[in-house]
């Protein structure tokens, strides 16, 4: 098989861009197939942390060739900061860097509009992180977007003008106090606009087909997680792009059945950015540790995430979902010096115990139903072989294991790419 997927199975920030930057080594192509600028991909080696939101994660691999795939929404502006912050790397970008002519373009009035639409719902906010994600992909789906094609045409412009009027009535609409001036906006579009057009712009589809039938080896690269799939995440607290597997075949148009390994990477607890129910959600002092030794913070929004145990009800959903093939355990050097772990087996919802996933997973309708696991006092930073690995970490990861029934291949305890432990 061709193609490979690196998918996020809980609520986004498992720490993909780490991972996909290990993997690339034995990639070809690494492609991303959905989400935008909402993405924030966190990588650190040599001592430097990088952020990409838009680039994919193997950007800095000398031989790898990295698509922007057509079910991507890219926001010109910061499409052009993340170029500029590559700069000083010396890549060739139109040598290793593709994009898809069917990417959807993210427009200033996009920003706005998500603006104004999370004003105007109050409390009942999605949390969105304002990078006019939702706005661009409604107006995909109500066929009214401009993708990256329609910047070949000499009457783009008058394109432009049309959506960004519409855009204006509705923001109005809104009736909420947005401050905007939209001429300095599209003065900073509209000069993206022009670098984005000297960029290797491509038919992907084609390309990646091609590249398939030269038996090249495909890495495609999810963005945020299972749990915020539009379709089967925790709707209406979702991102608006299918994250799971099936969305790497529409987001490439590469065919179900050239997919082979699916990764499925996970966190060793559970972390949640924005609005919506986190029924493992902790208040206490074990989630403030996971923040505080986690830096749980976002790396497109700074926000603070929220941090709770492993739930095992909406992961086994993510695994079957996504058809993963391999496990990834991330972050299990946070856990490091608690004294019991808490993993979520199942849920008392409507006066039963259940272990599957249901509609409503709001606090009011499941509390979790915990197994407690010896924790493990080592520091795992320095490691680098799994059979250094604390007998309770072990304990923990095989409990995982026979739940989930994937194994875990890659126990990761940092962030840099070299504190990585196969297994
Ligand atoms: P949007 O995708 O910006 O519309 O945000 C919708 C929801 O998805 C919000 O709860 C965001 O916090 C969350 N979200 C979007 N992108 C990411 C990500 O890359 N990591 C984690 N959460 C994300």
């Amino acid at each position: 098989m061709a193609v490979d997927l690196l998918l996020g199975l809980q609520w986004g920030d498992e720490g993909k861009g780490k991972i996909v930057d290990v993997l690339t080594k034995h990639y070809d192509i690494i492609a991303r197939f959905q989400g935008g600028p909402n993405a924030g991909h966190t990588l650190e080696f040599d001592g430097i942390k990088h952020v990409l939101h838009t680039i994919p994660s193997g950007i800095f691999h000398e031989k790898a060739i990295n698509v922007v795939g057509n079910g991507v929404v890219i926001d010109p502006v910061i499409f052009c900061k993340e170029l500029r912050n590559l700069e000083k790397f010396n890549i060739d970008i139109p040598g290793r860097l593709l994009i898809s002519r069917k990417a959807h373009l993210i427009l200033p009035t996009h920003r706005l509009l998500d603006a104004a639409s999370e004003a105007a719902k109050g409390k009942a906010k999605i949390g969105s992180t304002l990078k006019g994600i939702g706005p661009t992909y409604m107006d995909k789906t109500g066929r009214n977007g401009m993708r990256v094609g329609d910047l070949e045409l000499d009457r783009w412009k008058e394109k432009y003008r049309a959506l960004a009027n519409k855009h204006e009535a509705m923001i109005h609409f809104y009736d909420v106090d947005i401050q905007y001036n939209l001429k300095e906006l599209e003065a900073e579009f509209f000069a993206a606009v022009e670098a984005l057009k000297k960029m290797s712009i491509i038919d992907s589809e084609e390309y990646l087909y091609q590249a398939q039938q030269a038996k090249k080896k495909i890495l495609a690269e999810g963005a945020q997680g299972s749990m915020l799939d539009i379709d089967f995440g925790t709707y209406p607290y979702v991102t608006s792009s299918n994250t799971t597997a099936a969305g790497a075949c529409t987001g490439l148009g590469v065919a179900p059945n050239a997919i082979g390994e699916v990764y499925g990477i996970f966190k060793a607890y559970a972390t949640r950015v924005g609005s919506g129910p986190f029924p493992t959600e902790l208040f206490d002092e074990d989630g403030a540790t996971m923040a505080r030794v986690g830096n749980e913070f976002g790396a497109t929004t700074g926000r603070p995430r929220r941090c709770g145990w492993l739930d095992l009800v909406a992961l086994k959903y993510a695994v079957r979902i996504n058809g993963v093939t391999q496990l990834m355990m991330m972050k299990a050097d946070v856990l490091s010096g608690m004294e019991k772990i808490k993993v979520c087996t199942g849920y008392h919802y409507q006066g039963q115990q259940i272990t599957h996933l249901p509609y409503n997973i709001e606090a009011e309708n499941v509390t979790p139903i915990y197994k407690e696991l010896a924790g493990w006092q080592k520091d795992l930073t320095g490691l680098s072989k799994a059979s250094e690995l604390p007998e309770t970490l072990n304990q923990y990861i095989a409990f995982l294991e026979k739940e989930l029934e994937v194994p875990i291949k890659l126990v990761s305890v940092g962030p840099d790419r070299t504190q990585t432990i196969e297994r």
